[in-house]
């Protein structure tokens, strides 16, 4: 998605914004430009491309100044080109926008803009009619734009002739700004901001915030001035950098056994699982008659394995539904369902926009995110933050870990809030969650073994993943793992229903990746493999340490899990799936924290 950047102060205008654009990179884009305001006349360098190449181009036209915004782009409207690249310019107002303008052709109509756009972007469509309302009054112009506007935005706007003045304001699209040793900064997310202070306030939705060099004001729509919530950075600021490792992933992926400690840690008071600091009451998790699960991707499949702990411990009915679906299903919520919206940027649109539908429907609603004060957490009744450190590789794989172990841990207090579990039972489940973060240590040191196992899959065209039950669910995520990475068209498929028709792919060395750590489904789930194997496929198993296999089973190879109570086992096995992906991705040669047309924070629906 795109990455906003805008800064004020004494420092390097062009170079702090450059720099925070890297730092912005992981989000996804495909273009990126900056503006300078300086001695009332507007500078903009921009190029389709990545910040290095603007780099080159801003060492070439040496833009200078104290104030200034930048923008990486993630195309929505208009192609990949330079004219479309933001900020973009109109008259004497310079912006850049990170959303969706979905009635930006009417107005084009409405104020006769046709001819006069140098770009196919929604976004120079706002920098005009900004500029039609603007008198001389910034906070005039900006309200009366903003309420022609239908769709979500984010917007950082210099007027030629506000001098050292970037003015914001927001709907739905993440705006965070803080107040820096020598000036003020707005962006997208905190990464950008982290390096010049730990304090920062979230935008709320339509205000007016005004960045100057000596600080920060915000207005309501109506013009009247208005409180700063501050907050602080939750997380170590000396966890950003790659820390010696060649990608994000790689470190995200081993920094797993301490955020999982570090998520799970506060939230266990003498050796129960305790959810009092988050303040949810437990009536909220004893009254609900069903529960829905709202997210995308690799959270949703975190919400998948929710699925399986909560029917099977607590016996009610669990949805997991994908955000980008949910209102379009005529979704059964009411007061009895209780909703949970899992994500890891909390800023994701089709679960944002779900959560509100499902609030309105009367659902009380928990939140499960990653980034304090993300407009998720924010409207949620309630939020669990798993404190998993900024996740920068696209590929999740910390957040998911963490998001499960949230998820263990409502399991947990659900049925003690029931009267399901004594304390006996809950002890024991809440001590084999503390057994995670050593056990994911074992399967982590022995990641040059995994790295073999990725040499069965690495030249491979596709994929399948087979397994049942809990074991499809950690699958479905190795899947888009290595798919998103890899490049490779991998399919998980429940293994029960291959021969109702997709076995007919089955042919000779097909490679199939095989998980098997439920007890329950162990018999069936060896059946289904050795169905693929008869037709030829090279099974890669991933099966418990204790189980003993038929010597005369031809395995292409074996990895040995250590052994967890079967509902934990998705852990360790998620994990391995999660390096195999990684190494598959590091031997072709890819870029594997930045994947080709992804995104970091989904922002469009
Ligand atoms: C995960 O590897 C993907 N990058 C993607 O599926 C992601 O999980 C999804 O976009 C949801 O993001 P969120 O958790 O920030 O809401």
């Amino acid at each position: 998605m795109c990455g906003i950047i805008g800064y004020t102060g004494k420092g390097d205008a062009p170079g702090i914004m450059l720099d925070a654009l890297e730092l912005l990179e992981y989000r996804g884009y495909d273009s990126a430009g900056i503006a300078l305001l300086n001695e009332g006349k507007t500078q903009i360098v921009k190029c389709a491309g990545r910040v290095k190449d603007l780099r080159t181009l801003c060492a070439e036209g040496k833009p200078v100044g104290h104030c200034g915004i930048g923008h990486t782009r993630w195309a929505t409207h208009g192609g990949v080109c330079d004219e479309n690249a933001h900020p973009h310019r109109f008259g004497n107002v310079t912006l850049i926008h990170n959303g969706i303008i979905e009635n930006y052709r009417e107005l084009i109509d409405k104020y006769h803009l046709e001819g006069q756009l140098a770009s196919e972007t929604d976004s120079e469509v706002v920098a005009a009619v900004l500029q039609h309302f603007y008198q001389g009054d910034p906070y005039s112009a900006i309200r009366r734009t903003v309420l022609k506007l239908k769709g979500t935005f984010a917007l950082a706007i210099m007027f030629d002739d506000q001098p050292d003045q970037i003015f914001a304001v927001r709907n739905v699209s993440p705006i965070v700004a803080a107040v820096t040793g020598d000036g003020a900064i707005l962006s997208s997310d905190v990464a950008a901001i982290v390096p010049f202070t730990s304090d920062y306030f979230v935008m709320p939705e339509f205000h007016v915030v005004c960045l100057k060099p000596d600080g920060v004001e915000m207005f309501d729509l109506s013009g009247d001035k208005a409180e700063i919530e501050w907050q602080k950075v939750d997380w170590d600021v000396s966890r950003s950098g790659k820390a010696g490792y060649p990608f994000y992933m790689e470190k995200e992926i081993m920094e797993q056994p301490e955020v999982i400690r570090e998520t799970i840690l506060p939230r266990i008071k003498d050796g129960m699982p305790d959810f009092s600091e988050e303040g949810i009451p437990d009536h909220m998790l004893a009254d609900c008659k069903r529960i829905c699960v709202i997210a995308c991707g690799t959270a949703m499949h975190a919400g998948l394995v929710g699925k399986s702990l909560i029917q099977a411990m607590i016996g009610i009915h669990v949805d997991v539904v994908m955000a980008s679906e949910f209102m379009y299903n005529d979704p059964v919520v009411d007061k009895n369902t209780l909703v949970i919206a899992i994500s890891q940027s909390g800023e994701t649109i089709d679960t944002l926009e779900a959560l509100k539908f499902a609030r309105k429907c009367g659902s009380p609603s928990i939140s499960i995110v990653n980034v304090k004060g993300a407009s998720i957490a924010r409207a949620s009744e309630h939020v669990i933050y798993t404190c998993a450190g900024p996740e920068i590789a696209v590929a999740s794989t910390k957040a998911y870990t963490t998001q499960l172990a949230v998820l263990y841990l409502i399991t947990a207090r659900m049925a003690m809030a029931r009267g399901i579990w004594q304390e006996q039972q809950t002890r024991a489940y809440i001590n084999e969650l503390l057994r995670v973060p050593e056990v994911l240590e074992r399967v982590l040191s022995t990641k040059e073994e995994i790295h073999r196992l990725a040499d069965a899959v690495l030249n491979a065209h596709d994929v399948f993943m087979i397994g049942r039950g809990l074991d499809y669910s950690i699958l479905l995520e190795g899947s888009l793992k290595l798919k998103e990475v890899s490049y490779i068209h991998s399919e998980a498929y429940a293994s029960g229903e291959l021969k109702h028709g997709t076995i007919a792919l089955i042919t000779e060395d097909t490679p199939v990746i095989a998980v098997v750590t439920q007890e329950k489904l162990k018999s069936k789930e060896l059946s289904n493999i050795r169905e693929v194997q008869s037709r030829g496929a090279r099974v890669v198993l991933l099966i418990k340490e204790s189980e003993t296999l038929d010597e005369g089973e031809q395995w292409s190879c074996v990895y040995r899990l250590p052994k967890m109570d079967d509902p934990f086992m998705v852990m360790p096995a998620s994990v391995v799936l999660q390096l195999i992906a990684y190494y598959v991705s590091l031997d072709k040669g890819l870029d594997v924290d930045k994947p080709r047309n992804l995104a970091k924070v989904v922002t469009v629906e």
